[in-house]
C-alpha cells in the first residue's frame, strides 16, 4: 500500500517556470516529487504482458548495439533479456493503473488538453534507451533506484543519427550537462534536447510525463474528417455555361468555383468539434473500463470519487467533451463537471458542493460506464 498518493511540486512558481524554462531550457528539480512507489517492477512488467498495453524492451548500452524487441511482449522475454542492460517502456501507465494518473492533478497550472499520458520505464543496471531527443516536453520522475542524466544541444530532424532501422538514436551528443537522479528528482526537458539516461543500479523505474503538442497535419486531417462527415455530396455544377475558345486550359472562373466549393466544406462548427473531439480523446482510445482493486487502490478516507485514469474531459461552454464524445450540461450539471473536468480526486466535501438531482443522475451514469469510480 503507497504511503501517499504521487505529488509533484515545482521549486519555483509556475509563472516563473513558464517564463524561463517551459518549451525553452532543461531543469533539475530534485525532490520535487514523492508517492512514487507503485507501481513496482512486478507490476509494470505484468501491465507489459497485458492485452493492449503498448510496451517495448530496448537492450544496449555504451555505443551500442541497440535491440528493439516490439510489444506485445511474451512471458518468457524477462528470462531472456538477462541481468543488465536492458529498459523496459510500457506507455500510457496512468490509463491502466488510475492511481499514477493521480501525479497529472500536480500539473495543473498547464491546460489538461495539453497532458499526453504518462510513460514509465524499469531499466536493469546499465539499462538505457540511447542518447535521443522527443519532439515533446517531458518531466522526467525518478520514481526507484538511481538514473545519471546526460544534457546535450537542442536537435531537430537534421541532427546526425545512427544508422538503426527502428530507433532513432543520436549519433552524437555533446554532453553539455550531468544529473544523477534519486527517488523524487525530476527533470524537465524541452522539445528537442539531446539526453541519455543510464540505470546506476537494477531497480530503476522512471516516469515520464509526456505533452500533447498537436500536430497540424493530424489536426486538419481530423478537420477535412469531421467537415467531410457533416457535409452533403455536392457536385460541381455549370449551368450557365458560355462556349469555350480554348478548351485545353481551366479558366480562372471555373478554377475559383472549384476551390470555393471544396473550401465551403470548412465549416466553423465541425472545425470546432474536431478539435474538441481530438483533444478530448485520450491517447489510447476505447479501453475497456475494469474498475477494480488492481487499477484503483487508493485508500483515503477524504477522497470519494476517483477519475479512471483514461478518461479525459474538456469543458466547452455549457457543454463537456468526455473521451471525444460531447454532453450537454444543464446548469445544475455545470458545477459537478467543471469539477469533474478540473482535476482526478474528489473529497467528499467537494462533491456535496456542486450536487444536484441531475448531477447525481449524471454521475451514476458515468460511474455505470466505468469513466470514475467511487471508493
Ligand atoms: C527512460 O525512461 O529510460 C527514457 C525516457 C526518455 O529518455 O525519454
Ligand atoms: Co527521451
Amino acid at each position: 500500500m503507497p504511503t501517499s498518493l504521487p505529488h509533484f511540486q515545482l521549486p519555483l512558481s509556475a509563472a516563473d517556470f513558464l517564463r524561463q524554462y517551459w518549451q525553452k531550457a532543461p531543469l533539475f528539480m530534485p525532490g520535487a516529487a514523492g508517492g512514487l512507489d507503485s507501481p513496482d517492477a512486478d507490476t509494470l512488467a505484468g501491465l507489459a504482458l497485458e492485452d493492449g498495453v503498448e510496451a517495448r524492451i530496448i537492450q544496449g548500452a555504451g555505443n551500442g548495439p541497440w535491440t528493439l524487441t516490439q510489444g506485445p511482449l511474451e512471458e518468457n522475454i524477462f528470462s531472456e533479456v538477462g541481468e543488465e542492460n536492458w529498459t523496459l517502456l510500457v506507455q500510457s501507465v496512468d490509463h491502466f493503473l488510475t492511481e499514477s494518473s493521480l501525479l497529472l492533478d500536480s500539473f495543473n497550472f498547464l491546460p489538461g488538453w495539453r497532458l499526453e499520458d504518462i510513460m514509465m520505464s524499469y531499466a536493469t543496471k546499465g539499462g538505457s534507451v540511447g542518447p535521443h531527443f522527443d519532439r515533446y516536453d517531458v518531466f522526467l520522475v525518478q520514481a526507484s533506484g538511481t538514473r545519471r542524466w546526460q544534457i546535450g544541444d537542442l536537435c531537430d530532424d537534421h541532427s546526425p543519427r545512427q544508422p538503426h532501422p527502428d530507433l532513432k538514436l543520436l549519433a552524437e551528443m555533446n554532453v553539455q550537462k550531468e544529473f544523477i537522479a534519486q527517488p523524487g528528482d525530476v527533470l524537465y526537458l524541452p522539445p528537442g534536447v539531446a539526453h541519455h539516461g543510464v540505470a546506476e543500479d537494477s531497480d530503476c523505474i522512471t516516469w515520464s510525463v509526456g505533452f500533447r503538442a498537436p500536430d497540424y497535419q493530424i489536426l486538419m486531417a481530423e478537420i477535412a474528417g469531421e467537415c467531410l462527415a457533416e457535409a452533403d455530396s455536392m457536385l460541381f455544377s455549370d449551368p450557365q455555361r458560355t462556349p469555350t475558345n480554348n478548351p485545353a486550359i481551366l479558366s480562372d472562373a471555373d478554377r475559383q468555383q472549384l476551390i470555393r466549393g471544396a473550401l465551403d466544406l470548412l465549416n466553423p462548427e465541425a472545425i470546432e468539434k474536431a478539435v474538441y473531439r481530438w483533444l478530448s480523446t485520450p491517447r489510447q482510445d476505447g479501453l475497456e473500463f475494469a474498475v477494480d482493486d488492481h487499477h484503483i487502490r487508493i485508500r483515503d478516507p477524504e477522497i470519494a470519487l476517483v477519475r479512471h485514469g483514461s478518461t479525459r474531459l474538456l469543458m466547452q461552454g455549457n457543454r463537456v467533451w468526455l473521451n471525444g464524445e460531447a454532453h450537454a450540461l444543464t446548469e445544475q450539471q455545470r458545477p459537478l463537471v467543471q469539477l469533474l473536468a478540473s482535476q482526478r480526486r474528489y473529497t467528499h466535501n467537494e462533491l456535496e458542493a456542486v450536487m444536484s438531482e441531475t448531477a447525481q443522475e449524471l454521475l451514476h451514469e458515468w460511474i455505470e460506464q466505468g469513466f470514475f469510480a467511487p471508493l
